[in-house]
């Protein structure tokens, strides 16, 4: 029989990737999604992509009745993959309640839930954020977390910390955290992708609707970064690569192989990629140019950060297998999917 997984913001960005490839794997998925950040027409390129359309149940998982009701009416649910949350870095120092309500409260709505219903286990979307600037590059999972920057980063932390202790007092369920570092592309059908409310704040999505026309120009924050070209440096990861990796952890905590109860991993490609080498790969790979200048530095920037894999590509048999071309123009044919659709 499948298994049956509970996708928390499944028709969010990473979370819809995710859901494709559960149900490639053979998994059956219920998603929850307030739909806060995301439309109802992403059921319709998942169905697109895989043929099936997951169950779906509109719930700010803030209401835990709700969450009691799903959980009931979906008998047998074996594992969560938690994406819901909110991710505007800025907009947490705004409105640091709504932050601590969205990303705390559900998680802990979750936790409370799982016994009763015998779920096994949970995977937890993590940042690279919790390490700040590392003092050692490429950054292991062993790195000391540092201080957060912004409310959004601290929930990351605690959340973290929240599931730590939970498990250690002996519930009987299992976790594995995922530190995302920067998650890039669509789904090469270009049926699914990022679409971001209002004006980007991410990189990837300023460009690809500057080099469309929809934004006059992109700003490169900073030229003064002590990194080859001056610009700062991420790990930019497939988002497909990333959601093929909450399957792995699926199937691993199901499967009862989990070395821990609770485990850590970094998940990126290793290869540190500066703000200008990506516009580079953009402009070659698509033969389009990007408007940009150079401004200041954007407050709370981290210089530089990439990832150390190797835990995951030992221990989960897991690695980040596309070029930063193929990604970017990944993200550009989305971009022209949204055109001819309309989409602004
Ligand atoms: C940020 C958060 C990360 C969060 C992610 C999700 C921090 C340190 N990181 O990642 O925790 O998970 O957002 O929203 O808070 N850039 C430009 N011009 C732009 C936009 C960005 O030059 O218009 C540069 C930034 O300076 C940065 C890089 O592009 O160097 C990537 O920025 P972005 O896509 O916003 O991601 P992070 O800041 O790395």
């Amino acid at each position: 029989m499948k298994k049956k997984i509970l996708v928390t913001g499944g028709a969010g960005y990473i979370g819809s990737h995710t859901v494709v490839e559960l149900q490639n794997a053979g998994y059956e998925v219920v998603i929850i999604d307030d739909l806060s950040n995301s439309t109802i027409e992403v059921l319709d390129g998942i169905e697109k992509i895989t043929g099936i359309k997951p169950v779906f149940v509109k719930l700010d998982l803030n209401d835990k009745a709700g969450l009691r009701k799903v959980l009931e009416e979906n008998k047998g649910i074996a594992g969560i993959i938690h994406f819901a949350a909110s991710k505007a870095v800025g907009e947490s120092v705004q409105q640091p309640l709504k932050y601590y309500r969205n990303n705390i409260v559900t998680l802990l709505n979750l936790l409370d839930l799982m016994p009763e219903f015998h779920i096994q286990g949970i995977v937890f979307s993590s940042s690279c954020t919790v390490y700040g600037q590392p003092d050692i590059l490429p950054v292991t999972e062993d790195a000391p977390i540092k201080p957060a920057l912004s409310p959004y980063g601290n929930t990351k932390q605690i959340n973290e910390e929240i599931i730590r202790d939970t498990i250690y007092a002996g519930v009987p369920f299992k976790s594995i955290i995922l530190r995302y570092f920067n998650p890039i592309g669509a789904h090469p059908s270009a049926e699914i992708g990022e679409l971001p409310n209002g004006v980007p704040q991410n990189l990837v999505p300023f460009l690809t609707q500057t080099a469309i026309g929809i934004r006059q120009e992109l700003s490169v924050f900073g030229d003064d970064y002590n990194t080859p070209d001056n610009s700062c440096i991420r790990d930019y990861i497939h988002v497909v690569d990333l959601a093929k990796a909450h399957v792995i952890a699926m199937d691993r905590m199901l499967e009862n192989k989990s070395e821990e109860k609770v485990e850590i991993f970094n998940l990126g490609t290793g290869r540190g990629v500066s703000v200008l080498e990506l516009i580079n790969a953009f402009e070659k790979g698509t033969g389009v140019k990007v408007p940009y200048k150079i401004v200041g530095r954007r407050e709370g920037d981290i210089e530089k950060v990439w990832a150390d894999p190797e835990r995951a590509n030992k221990v989960l048999g897991w690695t980040a297998k596309e070029s930063v071309e193929d990604t970017i123009v990944s993200a550009w044919n989305w971009q022209l999917k949204l055109q001819e659709r309309g989409i602004q």
